[in-house]
């Protein structure tokens, strides 16, 4: 059945809504994400202030996972370095993927931006090959802007 990404958009905003804080809405939304996405074995966040740096483990559900990504390494370092989201529907074909979880089959990274600058990725492992579907993509991506737009709201449209 397909997901309702537009539901889940307006959970995750009145779930953020009234908290600008990044830990606490980054929190909040891998453990939201990772409870309402089926089959989904880790969500989280690996941050860094620039795609040339190390991302290091964030917010997240899930097992415990790599704290330390080097730079442009795995498929977080390949989504961040691209700037673009980055779907591996079988982790064993993608020569470079890092093994946190070995339940892990499938995988998606969503680069994240926060005000316009980069922040990190959000990462999320299915133990399904070929678990994210362009739909999911989509979807992801709008769950993902939901939360930078929490923790950085854009300016209120001139009327
Ligand atoms: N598989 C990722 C590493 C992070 S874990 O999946 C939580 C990668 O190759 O970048």
């Amino acid at each position: 059945m397909a997901i309702d990404y537009a539901l889940l958009e307006q959970q995750v905003r009145a779930l953020l809504a009234g908290e600008r804080d990044f830990i606490a809405n980054a929190a909040n939304f891998a453990a939201f994400v990772y409870h309402e996405l089926p089959d989904v074995n880790w969500c989280g966040f690996y941050l860094a202030s620039s795609p040339d740096q190390d991302l290091v483990l964030g917010p997240f559900s899930g097992r415990p996972a790599c704290v330390r990504l080097p730079a442009g390494r795995g498929v977080c370092g390949a989504a961040a370095s691209r700037g673009s989201t980055f779907v591996v529907d079988d982790v064993a074909a993608f020569a470079d993927h890092i093994v946190c979880d070995t339940a892990s089959r499938s995988e998606i990274v969503v680069p994240l931006t926060i005000g316009g600058a980069f922040a990190g990725v959000f990462d999320c492992d299915s133990p399904r090959l070929a678990r994210f579907t362009d739909g999911d993509r989509d979807g992801i991506e709008r769950l993902v802007r939901a939360f930078s737009e929490s923790v950085h709201p854009p300016p209120a449209a001139v009327r």
